[in-house]
């Protein structure tokens, strides 16, 4: 394998939408099966959004929001299989870090298996501040007139 050809790239308008989904289907259990068209709106949504390419072929990926501040997180980190093991998740991981949008306070991120990787590169457990909410809620879209608020009731 020659990784004199390998890149990193910031550019999401490069992004291959079905390479990407490939690439999860492969080796991001939480992220098989997204359409094509939900992905399009996730990399719209996303900054940055970080690729790792071999010539051609798609073989890392790595995304962020941030508030350019206070906070981040990091989303959907993956290397393909075949080049799992040589250092390219760390250069991912730092790469989204270097970014100039990821010079904030805090940058968050959630992971099932691989809390060793992340420590390596300098991530602590988290265990006391983080919440999750499951599924869409039915909060309704409050317009711009007056919101009723709840009274209180006596005091
Ligand atoms: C996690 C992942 C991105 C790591 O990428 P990678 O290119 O294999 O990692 P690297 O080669 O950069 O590893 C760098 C170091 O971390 C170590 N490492 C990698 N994965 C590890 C793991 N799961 N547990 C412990 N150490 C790990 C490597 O041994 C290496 O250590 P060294 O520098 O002392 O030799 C990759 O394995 C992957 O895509 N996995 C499947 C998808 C996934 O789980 N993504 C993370 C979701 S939160």
């Amino acid at each position: 394998m020659n990784y004199r050809q390998i890149q990193f790239s910031e550019d999401r308008a490069e992004i291959d939408l079905y390479q990407l989904q490939n690439l999860f289907n492969i080796a991001a259990f939480w992220a098989k099966g997204r359409s094509i068209e939900d992905l399009g709106i996730v990399i719209a949504n996303s900054d940055p959004v970080i690729s790792v390419w071999n010539g051609e072929q798609l073989i890392g990926f790595a995304r962020a929001n941030s508030d350019g501040i206070y906070r981040a997180t990091i989303w959907d980190v993956v290397i393909h299989p075949e080049y799992q093991g040589k250092g390219l998740g760390i250069k991912l991981v730092e790469t989204v870090l270097a970014h100039p949008q990821m010079q904030v306070e805090r940058v968050y991120l959630m992971t099932t298996h691989q809390q060793a990787f992340y420590e390596k590169i300098g991530f602590k457990t988290n265990s006391t501040t983080t919440m999750v909410l499951y599924n869409q809620p039915n909060f309704s879209v409050l317009g711009t007139g007056e919101v009723q608020l709840q009274e209180s009731l006596g005091g």
